[in-house]
């Protein structure tokens, strides 16, 4: 099926099987791999994307779904200067990547989050980024981390 969406700001055209998934089409033939496979089951997020702006675990979306679509994998996050994305920032500053499998799906579902909340409070950090399993942190650092990127966003492009 031949398929046309926005792939981080860029038209994107490609033909796809029927059944690919989203994730395999990112990370095998658009070879954008800071996208990550953890469990293929739609359970721990590190394979999370923004679809019009949404988090979605792309391990269960069909890419044909992409059909139109608007997606944003990490990859986008960095400024064309090379800068780091404040949010990217504010989770190395904070100490909130470690094994760093999760932080891509982390750092959108944050993008996402902020974008409707700028502000939010520790439970509406815990509940925005509830689709993100970390193994390492401990998710203190990660809050912590939320709460810092707010704060750089504050009046800066999200
Ligand atoms: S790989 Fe998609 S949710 Fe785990
Ligand atoms: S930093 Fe290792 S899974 Fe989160």
């Amino acid at each position: 099926m031949l398929i046309e969406f926005i792939c981080n700001g860029k038209e994107t055209r490609v033909d796809v099987p029927a059944e690919m998934r989203a994730l395999d089409l990112i990370r095998n033939e658009l070879l954008l791999t800071g996208t990550k496979c953890g469990c293929s089951k739609g359970e721990c997020g590190s394979c999370t994307i923004l679809v019009d702006g949404d988090p979605v675990c792309s391990c269960l979306l069909l890419a044909p779904k992409l059909q139109g679509k608007e997606i944003t994998t990490i990859e986008y996050l960095e400024r064309t200067n090379g800068e780091l994305h404040p949010i990217q920032q504010a989770f190395i500053e904070e100490g909130a990547v470690q094994c760093g499998f999760c932080t891509p799906g982390m750092i959108l579902s944050t993008k996402a989050l902020l974008k409707k909340n700028s502000a939010p409070t520790v439970i509406e950090i815990e509940e925005g980024l509830s689709g993100n399993i970390c193994r390492c942190t401990g998710y203190t650092k990660i809050i912590k981390a939320v709460q810092s990127a707010a704060l750089k966003l504050q009046g800066a492009e999200k």
